[in-house]
């Protein structure tokens, strides 16, 4: 049960728990409009329409991940930027799976989260408008953890990983008998929405772009850089504090990158 590890300033009656729906995010969306409040969370055990970047597909399979989306409200932050807040997002994240689960944890920029060499967990946070002006007044922030699914379609399956079976090498005996999974589940859960919504959780922005550095796995590293139809080679160098990713091209000139334009390959 969630709400058992809920911290006592949580309100449990805005955290709606469904078996299978399509999105989180499209739910959480909606919701939204229709005047959810700030800290309204949405988690299903199953989603057949779950959503990443690019449009992208998020496999989600029934009761092996965490699947969950945050809605805030932009007037009730100090902080409304979608970059800043996926950073936050994942640095949250990153440190909830390390309680909880004790593997070490690292952010891909800008939106990934890494077990050693493979990926965990994926964060997609979009902007809401309920205003004729179309400006944005909440924002969703959607978290997928793969927790203990062990089987992942062809294209991802070289890349993907659950949190349960790394580092930890495991044989297929214990994959089988993995118990905890929902109680991991919702202990990372209410760990993230413990942070979210803490009292004293004011935004501080150096702090966290300082934390989000720190977990990142790209710096120093070469990447691949995929603009549309463009791709080049180039090595990660540093993250801005708006959280463009600084990269230094092979001709030597350097460039930053915002992330809503680009994805990023290990090289
Ligand atoms: C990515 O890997 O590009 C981001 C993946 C985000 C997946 C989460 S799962 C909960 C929420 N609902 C969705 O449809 N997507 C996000």
């Amino acid at each position: 049960m969630i709400n058992e590890y809920l911290n006592d300033n949580i309100n449990a009656e805005n955290i709606h728990i469904y078996d299978t729906i399509g999105s989180t995010n499209t739910l959480a969306k909606e919701m939204a409009l229709s005047g959810a409040p700030h800290g309204t969370v949405v988690i299903a055990n199953e989603q057949t329409a779950g959503r990443g970047r690019f449009g992208r597909k998020f496999y989600s399979p029934m009761g092996s991940g965490l699947y969950m989306s945050i809605i805030l409200d932009t007037s009730k932050l100090n902080q409304s930027d979608i970059t800043r807040l996926t950073c936050y997002a994942a640095v949250i994240t990153c440190k909830a799976i390390e309680e909880c689960q004790g593997a070490l944890c690292k952010i891909k920029w800008v939106n990934d989260l890494y077990i050693e060499d493979k990926k965990v967990c994926g964060i997609l946070a979009e902007g809401v408008s309920s205003k004729r002006n179309g400006s944005i007044d909440k924002i969703i922030v959607g978290i997928g953890i793969n927790i203990n699914t062990r089987e992942f379609p062809e294209e991802i399956k070289d890349i993907a990983t659950s949190i349960a079976y790394k580092p930890i090498l495991i044989d297929d005996k214990i994959l089988a008998s993995c118990p905890k999974a929902e109680d991991i589940r919702d202990r990372i859960a209410a760990a993230i929405i413990n942070c979210f919504f803490a009292e004293d959780g004011d935004f501080d922005n150096e702090k966290l772009m300082a934390e989000y550095k720190s977990k990142q796995m790209i710096i120093g590293k070469k990447v691949i850089v995929i603009s549309g139809k463009d791709k080049y080679e180039a090595t990660a160098i540093d993250i801005d504090d708006e959280g463009r990713l600084i990269v230094r091209k092979e001709d030597g000139e350097a460039e930053s990158i915002f992330s809503g334009e680009v994805s990023i390959k290990l090289g």
